[in-house]
């Protein structure tokens, strides 16, 4: 299976997840590229917002148009609200056909019922996350049986370029999806708790906040791209930071004494755990 060389892309549902992945796919012109791109929504408020925004690089639609934008998709990239993937789907099932290729942002729908909702095995499951707006997101990726074989390399490449876009796209199988939504989905909320106790520390010892908080932020940026770039184990750079009688390993103890590792990484399982359930609904 392959994508057409001028593909059309319909996003179906183009929201803030939507339209980050949209605005990613335009600033980085993935290959292959769409030759063309409908975005639609379920109002014309958003899809007059959408239209200035982004001018011609797009055409929308909402409401019944979006039938025809549907019937025109090689590939969909479906990113409306879960609990209104149902009522999305029939709005437009004429307009489906078992050819296209079927990108799922939704959190809690499995392969399967989409596949069967949409009558399509064509599907790939992603999550991804919010800083995919500033190109700095990301996402994994799962993909059907179908499409997981040598037959099918170039819809997946051509898939996990469009998402790559993000920021980050890795391949993982639909089993690690719930601990995916959890690490990934979930992780901005968690890291921005981190964060904002750093900065909480540093105006407790006298930092005026707005100093505080871009310094916690810098922090977290500096820190992660030096696991990034230098490939180390972060225990490892975690130890070079610890001078013998200094600072850094006074504050780890603490943080070791209040459990915070431990309930860090709880919090990654308990939101996972979480996400299998709503998964069952
Ligand atoms: N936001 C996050 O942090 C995040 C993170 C990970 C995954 N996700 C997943 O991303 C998906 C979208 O979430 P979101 O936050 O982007 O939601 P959102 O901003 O509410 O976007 C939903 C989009 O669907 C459109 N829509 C509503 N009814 C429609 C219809 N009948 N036909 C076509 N489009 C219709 C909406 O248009 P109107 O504006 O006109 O209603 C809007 O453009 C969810 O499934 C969520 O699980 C979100």
């Amino acid at each position: 299976m392959s994508l057409p060389e001028n593909y059309t892309l319909t996003i179906l549902g183009a929201g803030v997840m939507g339209s980050a992945v949209l605005s990613a796919i335009l600033k980085s012109k993935p290959s292959p590229f769409p030759s063309h791109i409908y975005c639609c929504t379920g109002s014309s408020k958003s899809a007059d917002r959408l239209q200035s925004t982004y001018g011609d690089a797009i055409s929308t639609s909402y409401g019944t148009n979006n039938a025809e934008a549907v019937r025109k998709a090689d590939v969909i990239i479906l990113g409306c609200k879960p609990f209104l993937c149902q009522a999305v789907i029939d709005s437009v099932k004429d307009a489906l056909n078992d050819k296209q290729i079927v990108i799922s942002l939704l959190a809690g729908w499995t392969i399967d019922q989409l596949s069967s909702a949409m009558g399509n095995p064509n599907i790939a499951r992603v999550m991804t996350n919010t800083p995919a707006k500033y190109g700095c997101g990301t996402a994994i990726v799962s993909f059907a049986p179908v499409l997981q074989g040598s037959e099918s390399v170039a819809v997946r490449d051509a898939v996990m370029a469009l998402v790559d876009t993000v920021g980050m796209a890795l391949e993982l199988p639909e089993k690690n999806m719930d601990a995916a939504t959890s690490l990934v989905g979930s992780g901005p909320a968690f890291v921005l708790l981190m964060m904002q106790a750093l900065a909480e520390g540093g105006v407790r010892m006298g930092i005026p906040y707005e100093v505080a908080k871009k310094c916690a932020a810098k922090v977290m940026e500096g820190t992660a791209k030096m696991v990034q770039e230098s490939g180390e184990h972060p225990e490892a750079l975690k130890s070079m930071v610890c001078t013998p009688g200094g600072t850094t390993i006074g504050g780890l103890m603490v943080l070791e004494d209040k459990g915070v590792r431990g309930a860090i990484s709880r919090s990654v399982e308990e939101a996972a755990d979480i996400a299998a359930k709503l998964g069952k609904k």
